[in-house]
């Protein structure tokens, strides 16, 4: 199989592709196509391409650039995608949609396009998703595979029309698809901009802790390692034309969570605070249309692919804040924005 991972020098790809080659049977090849926004860092990967120089390839470009695609399709002679290649984080998407648009929507458009004139050679295309595109939840209830679409921030919409469009592309043409949608992820190698990673960082370097609203919101924690299980599973099993939600089955409230951070920071053996982190929790101004509660009903990959998640929050938690104060040089490169020099260094496009 040439595997062609969009996407893959993000969060969620990056772990997958170290998942894959690592602590799988997956025996074929990965091609990574990433254009390297702010939140692409090749370093997530670069002791992986160093150990499997033979079936690890990182290409550099645009997915809505239909020509350099098209190239990268023959040249590797793709049989099966794996779409994580997005925009991905709310608060940017509040402030400058356009790169959503174009990313999200138009590269994924190009990509089942090149897809579809290649029907005859392509095995696979998996799209990944988001819960975000259901909108928001009340206090009871969760999100099914039937649940409607009713996204309210640019980047969920974003996400839902890609959605359409790829499931469009099964309607219409029969090309064989699959998706999945799942809830917020946290782990390793994540951009400190989103909720963990941030207050994570935030945390140890003794900056406030921002909390947006009253920190009652709820989101459903996914461990990335238990969503790369997940993928994997749906690459090999998962019955074309499906979707399937992904979820922690791990709902907690914002503010509890960052508690939870602070408390094993607090009592972390290697570092030895004199003051609670809890202190440093500071409510700032709520985002805009910012949803309530999101949680998923992960029924269906269970009993249909076998799949759980099976990390307790506590365990996951645990590991990545490890990760992070054991990886202060990728976080210094990363803040700095040093990382960029890194791949200039490294690559020479
Ligand atoms: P990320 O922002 O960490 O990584 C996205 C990657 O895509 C980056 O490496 C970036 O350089 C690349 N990229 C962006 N635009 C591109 C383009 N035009 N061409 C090529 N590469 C491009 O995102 P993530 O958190 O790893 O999310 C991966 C996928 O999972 C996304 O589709 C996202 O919508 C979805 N998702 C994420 C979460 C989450 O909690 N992080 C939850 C649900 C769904
Ligand atoms: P985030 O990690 O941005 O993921 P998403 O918006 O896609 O769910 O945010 C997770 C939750 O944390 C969300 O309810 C917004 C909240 N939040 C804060 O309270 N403070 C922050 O600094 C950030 C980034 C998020």
């Amino acid at each position: 199989m040439n595997l062609l991972v969009t996407g893959g020098s993000g969060f969620i790809g990056s772990n997958f592709i170290r998942y894959l080659l690592t602590e799988t049977d997956f025996n074929g090849q990965i091609i990574n196509v990433d254009c390297l926004t702010y939140a692409g860092n090749p370093e997530n990967l670069s002791d992986i391409e160093a150990r499997f120089s033979d079936r690890y390839v990182f290409v550099k470009a645009d997915i809505a650039h239909q020509e350099e695609m098209a190239k990268i399709f023959d040249y590797y002679s793709i049989d099966a995608v794996c779409h994580f290649a997005a925009e991905s984080h709310v608060d940017r998407s509040i402030a400058a949609p356009d790169a959503f648009i174009h990313t999200n929507i138009f590269g994924t458009y190009t990509l089942l396009e090149l897809a579809r004139k290649r029907m005859h050679h392509i095995k696979r295309f998996h799209h990944i998703s988001t819960d975000e595109v259901y909108g928001s939840l009340g206090k009871n209830g969760y999100f099914s595979e039937t649940s409607p679409y009713q996204p309210t921030s640019p980047y969920s919409a974003s996400k839902a029309a890609s959605d359409h469009l790829v499931r469009a592309y099964f309607y219409t043409y029969g090309l064989p698809v699959t998706l999945s949608n799942c809830s917020n992820n946290y782990g390793p190698y994540q951009f400190p901009e989103k909720l963990i990673p941030l207050m994570i960082l935030n945390a140890l370097a003794g900056k406030p802790l921002p909390v947006y609203g009253d920190g009652r919101n709820i989101r459903d924690w996914l461990y990335v390692r238990d969503h790369s299980a997940a993928l994997w599973t749906i690459l090999e099993n998962g019955e074309i034309g499906e979707t399937y939600n992904i979820g922690g089955n791990c709902e907690i409230e914002n503010i509890r969570l960052v508690e939870q951070i602070c408390g094993i920071i607090d009592n972390h053996p290697s570092l030895g605070f004199d003051t609670s982190r809890k202190d440093l929790i500071t409510f700032v101004t709520d985002r805009p249309g910012h949803d309530r509660r999101y949680a998923i009903d992960a029924t269906k990959i269970m009993a249909d692919l076998n799949w759980a998640p099976k990390t307790p929050i506590e365990k996951g938690l645990r590991e990545t804040i490890d990760w992070y104060i054991e990886n202060q040089e990728w976080i210094d490169r990363v803040i700095s924005g040093e990382y960029r020099n890194w791949i200039e260094q490294h690559y020479h496009f």
